[in-house]
């Protein structure tokens, strides 16, 4: 039996190598959280065992950021012990054609947020199915909640247009609980025309950390895509 390559794995895979590949030596490196973000950061581990890289420091968006690090012989740092990060590499669920993104499908958006924002260059990295025309079309939007502030900020949310669900763990009972001890709310909103207004309008609901909308963060965007069962990279 032939072992058929998943398109989509392999996208994530190539486009998060080719993230790896433009990191330098001597630099401060935010690493992203998800599934694609975790092949960048397997490749940044294998460029600094070959020697071909050395010298890098990474902070971490989360702790499956940071496990990743330690697995793969990446030294880490904090936000306290360095002024600058001069380049982040992370994943996007949607991405929308002024580079603004939705993100925390892994709960991890506030930290990412941090992160990213604080990079000189932020690479985004996606497959071809995260892109989108208009943002929350094809995603729920994350919103990172104190947990006291749960029902009045869905009502709050409810009064923006917006139906909230509270996230639910899989293989474990109850809520998600993100790295900060908090909840999330995915939202759907019929549409979001105006991403930069929407992203601080949630943020000023008392009790919500962070929302996933990424407006004007990301430098570059790398595509993985699969052609005629071959794996290549767009940039934009
Ligand atoms: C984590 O909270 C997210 O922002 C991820 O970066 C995003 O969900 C992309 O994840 P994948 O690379 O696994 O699709």
């Amino acid at each position: 039996m032939s072992a058929e390559i998943d398109p989509v794995k392999l996208m994530k895979q190539e486009v998060g190598k080719a993230a790896a590949e433009r990191v330098l030596s001597g630099t401060i490196v935010g690493l992203g959280t998800g599934s694609t973000t975790a092949y960048a950061i397997e490749h940044l581990g294998n460029r600094l065992q070959s020697g071909e890289l050395k010298d890098i420091k990474g902070i971490p968006t989360s702790f499956q950021a940071e496990v990743l690090a330690k697995k793969y012989g990446i030294p880490l740092t904090t936000l306290d012990a360095t002024d600058h990060i001069d380049i982040a590499i992370d994943g996007a669920d949607e991405v929308d054609p002024q580079k603004n993104l939705v993100k925390g499908g892994g709960a991890a958006h506030t930290r990412e947020k941090i992160v990213d924002s604080l990079a000189e260059q932020f690479i985004v990295v996606v497959d071809s199915t995260k892109l989108v025309e208009t943002l929350g079309s094809s995603f729920l939007l994350p919103v990172e909640v104190i947990p006291m502030a749960l029902s009045p900020a869905m009502r709050a949310i409810e009064n923006l247009g917006g139906k909230p669900e509270l996230r639910m763990g899989v293989k474990k009972a109850g809520p998600v609980i993100t790295d900060q001890g908090n909840m999330v709310i995915d939202v759907k909103f019929d549409s979001i025309a105006n991403p930069a207004e929407l992203e601080k309008t949630l943020n000023n609901i008392p009790g919500v950390l962070e929302n996933g909308l990424f407006v004007g963060v990301a430098n570059v965007v790398l595509v993985g895509e699969v052609k005629d069962g071959q794996p290549l990279i767009r940039e934009f």
